[in-house]
C-alpha cells in the first residue's frame, strides 16, 4: 500500500524568528489524516526545526543538496551533512532550481545517486511549462525528465522515491491543475513506471501534485486515484491552511 504524504516547501521564506513561531503554530494543529507531513524549511533553519520536531509527527526535510559528499564548492552542503543533523529526506529537481540555477536532468541523476548512497529519501520534482502543455508536450516532457534523472536506477533503489508532479505553470500562480488534468498525469505517469519497473513499484508508488494546492481545493485533488498527497508551497506557511490541507485526506 502506498503512503499519502503532504509537504510543504516552504521555500526561501522564513528567518529563524519566524520559523520558531510556525514550527510552535503547527505543533498547535490538530491532525485528522493518516497522511505523513513534513515540512522544508531553508537549510539554516534545518537544525532548528529538527530539534524542535523531534516529538512530533512532522519529519523535517531538505530543499536541496549537492552531489558530492564534499570538497570545494563553495555555498554547497552534502547528503552525508544533511544526515549528520538528522534529516532523512531531500527535495530534488524542482522547477526553481532547474529555471534559476540551471540544474539539469544529468546533474539531477547525480544528486539522486549521493542521495540514495547516503540512504536517504527523495523527493524528485518534475513538470512541464505552459508552452509544453499548449503544444500538448506534457507528457513527453514529464516522461523525458522521470526517465533521464531515475531510470538508471534499479527497483530497489525506486522504494526510496517519491515522486512530485508539479505543472510549472501552476506554480505560485493560484492556476491550478484541474483534479482531471493532475489525474491523467498521475495515471501516465504510473503507466511508464509501469512499463519500466512493473506493477509493484507502480502500485506502490507516492506520486505528488504540486502547484496552488489550497485548503479550498485540496480535497478534490487528493480524492483523485492516482494523487497521493500534495507538495505545498505558499499555502504552507500558515499553519492552519496547511493543516487544512493535510486534513483534507
Ligand atoms: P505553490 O503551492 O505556492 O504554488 O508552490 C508549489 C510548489 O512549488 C511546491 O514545491
Amino acid at each position: 500500500m502506498r503512503k499519502n504524504i503532504v509537504a510543504g516547501n516552504w521555500k526561501m521564506n522564513n528567518d529563524l524568528a519566524q520559523t520558531e513561531t510556525l514550527i510552535s503554530e503547527l505543533k498547535s494543529q490538530a491532525k485528522t489524516s493518516d497522511a505523513e507531513v513534513m515540512i522544508a524549511p531553508t537549510f539554516t533553519n534545518l537544525w532548528h526545526a529538527f530539534q524542535s520536531l523531534r516529538q512530533e509527527d512532522i519529519e523535517v526535510v531538505a530543499q536541496n543538496m549537492h552531489f558530492a559528499e564534499n570538497g570545494a564548492y563553495t555555498g554547497e552542503v552534502s547528503a552525508s551533512m544533511l544526515k549528520s543533523i538528522g534529516i532523512k529526506t531531500v527535495i530534488l529537481g524542482h522547477s526553481e532550481r532547474r529555471a534559476y540555477f540551471n540544474e539539469t536532468d544529468e546533474l539531477l541523476a547525480k544528486k539522486v545517486d549521493a542521495a540514495l548512497a547516503n540512504d536517504m529519501r527523495v523527493i524528485f520534482c518534475f513538470g512541464e511549462e505552459l508552452a509544453d502543455r499548449k503544444a500538448g508536450n506534457e507528457e513527453a516532457v514529464v516522461e523525458s525528465q522521470i526517465k533521464n534523472a531515475l531510470f538508471h536506477l534499479g527497483v530497489d533503489a525506486f522504494k526510496n522515491i517519491v515522486l512530485a508532479y508539479e505543472p510549472v505553470w501552476a506554480i505560485g500562480t493560484g492556476e491550478t491543475a484541474s483534479p482531471e488534468q493532475a489525474q491523467d498525469m498521475h495515471a501516465f505517469i504510473r503507466k511508464t513506471l509501469n512499463n519500466k519497473y512493473g506493477n509493484q513499484v507502480s502500485d506502490d508508488m507516492t506520486i505528488l501534485y504540486g502547484g496552488s494546492v489550497k485548503p479550498v481545493n485540496a480535497k478534490e485533488i487528493f480524492g483523485k486515484p492516482d494523487v497521493d498527497g500534495g507538495l505545498i508551497g505558499g499555502a504552507s506557511l500558515k499553519a492552519e491552511d496547511f493543516f487544512a490541507i493535510v486534513n483534507a485526506f
